[in-house]
C-alpha cells in the first residue's frame, strides 16, 4: 500500500452567540474579573443555549469547513467527532451530525479530553495516507457548560462552548509531517467527570453529591500541562525533521495563558509566535486547537507552506502534538 501525503482542505469553527464575561460570573460565584484574568488570561467565554447540544455547534462548524473545501456532505467518506460532551452516550455524536448534514458516510466519536482534535486528526490522516478514504471531516465539539458545576468557582470560570471542524484530504506537497500522541491513565483522577458511566450510574446520590460535573486538581494539571507542552512539541518537531526555528506558528491548546507562556519560555520561543484566543473563549477542550487554527487562518497568520505546530493536553491524562505544513 502506498502512503499518501495528507493535509487540510478546509476549516471552520462556530461559537454560540451568548457571551458570559468574568463580571457575569462574579454574580454567581465568589470570584472576580481580576482573579480570573490574572490566573488564566480569560475575559469571557461563549455558552450554548439550553436547547443546543454538541452536534448543533458541530453542524455549524462543519458547514463552514465544507464550504471552504468546496465539498458537499455527500463527498465525505468519514466523520470523526472528538468530544467529552457528546449529545448522549449513544448514538455517537458523529452519527447525529452525519444525519444533520445529510451525509451518508460512516462516523464515530473519539474521547481524548482536550487532546481530542489532535488525536482525531491523527486517526483521520491514517485513512487518507493508506488510500482507504479521500475526504474526512474531523470535528472537535464541546458544550462543556452542560457538565460544569456552576457552584464550583475553581472550575466554572475556566471553560466555554465551541466546535471546530477540519476537512482532511490527500495532497501532493506539504501536509502533516508528524504526530505525537501520549497518555498517562494514572493521572486520570486529576481531571474527571466521576458519575454517569458504568462505574457510578446516575442515581439520586450521585446527583446530590454533584458527581455529574467536572472535578479537577488545577495545580497538578497545571504542572503536567507545562511539562508535556514542551516535551510533545519538541518530539513532534524532531519527528518532522525540523528545528524549533523552522516553526512559523504555534497553536497551543487554549487552557490558560500562564501555561502557554511557561511553555514558550521553556522552549525559548518568542511569545508572539504562540496564537492565543483564550481571552474570548476560555478552554473549549476538543474544540480549542481547531478554533485557534481557524482564527489564525482568518487573521492571515497562516500562509501557503507555513509550518504550524499544534499541541494539546487534557483529561486522560492525554497529550498530543503535530506539525502541519499548510
Ligand atoms: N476566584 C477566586 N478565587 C479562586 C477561584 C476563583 N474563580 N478559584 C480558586 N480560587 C482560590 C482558591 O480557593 C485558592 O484559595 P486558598 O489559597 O484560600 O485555598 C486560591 O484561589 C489559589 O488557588 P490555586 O489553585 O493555587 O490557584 P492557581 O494559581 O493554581 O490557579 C487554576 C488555579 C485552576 C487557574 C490553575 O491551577 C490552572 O489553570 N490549572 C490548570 C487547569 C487546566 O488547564 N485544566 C484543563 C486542562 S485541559
Amino acid at each position: 500500500m502506498s502512503v499518501r501525503k495528507v493535509g487540510v482542505r478546509g476549516i471552520g469553527a462556530y461559537t454560540p452567540p451568548k457571551v458570559v464575561t468574568n463580571f457575569d460570573l462574579e454574580k454567581i460565584v465568589e470570584t472576580s474579573d481580576e482573579w480570573i484574568f490574572t490566573r488564566t488570561g480569560i475575559r469571557e467565554r461563549r455558552i450554548a443555549e439550553p436547547d443546543m447540544a454538541t452536534s448543533d455547534l458541530s453542524y455549524m462548524a462543519s458547514k463552514i469547513a465544507l464550504d471552504s473545501a468546496n465539498l458537499t456532505p455527500g463527498d465525505l467518506d468519514l466523520i470523526i467527532v472528538a468530544t467529552v460532551t457528546p449529545d448522549m452516550f449513544f448514538p455517537a455524536t458523529a452519527c447525529i451530525l452525519q444525519d444533520k448534514l445529510g451525509a451518508t458516510c460512516p462516523g464515530f466519536d473519539l474521547s481524548a479530553g482536550c487532546s481530542g482534535l489532535i488525536y482525531a486528526l491523527s486517526v483521520g490522516a491514517q485513512f487518507i495516507a493508506n488510500g482507504m478514504y479521500d475526504n474526512i471531516l474531523v470535528v472537535g465539539g464541546e458544550t462543556l457548560s452542560k457538565i460544569i458545576d456552576w457552584q464550583d468557582r475553581s472550575t466554572c470560570v475556566l471553560f466555554g462552548d465551541a466546535a471546530s471542524a477540519v476537512i482532511l484530504g490527500p495532497l501532493d506537497t506539504g501536509g502533516f509531517r508528524s504526530f505525537v500522541l501520549g497518555a498517562d491513565g494514572g493521572g486520570g483522577k486529576l481531571l474527571e467527570l466521576p458519575a454517569g458511566g458504568s462505574r457510578l450510574p446516575a442515581s439520586y446520590e450521585t446527583i446530590s453529591q454533584r458527581l455529574h460535573f467536572i472535578k479537577m486538581n488545577g495545580r497538578d494539571v497545571f504542572k503536567f500541562a507545562v511539562r508535556v507542552m514542551e516535551e510533545a512539541s519538541l518530539e513532534a518537531i524532531d519527528k518532522a525533521g525540523l528545528t524549533l526555528k523552522d516553526i512559523d506558528l504555534f497553536i497551543p491548546h487554549q487552557a490558560n495563558i500562564r501555561i502557554i507562556e511557561s511553555a514558550a519560555e521553556r522552549l525559548n520561543v518568542p511569545k508572539d509566535k504562540f496564537f492565543v484566543n483564550l481571552d474570548r473563549y476560555g478552554n473549549t477542550s476538543s474544540a480549542s486547537v481547531g478554533l485557534a487554527l481557524y482564527e489564525a487562518f482568518l487573521e492571515g497568520k497562516i500562509q501557503k507552506s507555513s509550518k504550524i505546530l499544534m499541541v494539546g493536553f487534557g483529561a486522560g491524562l492525554t497529550w498530543g502534538a503535530c506539525v502541519l505544513e499548510w
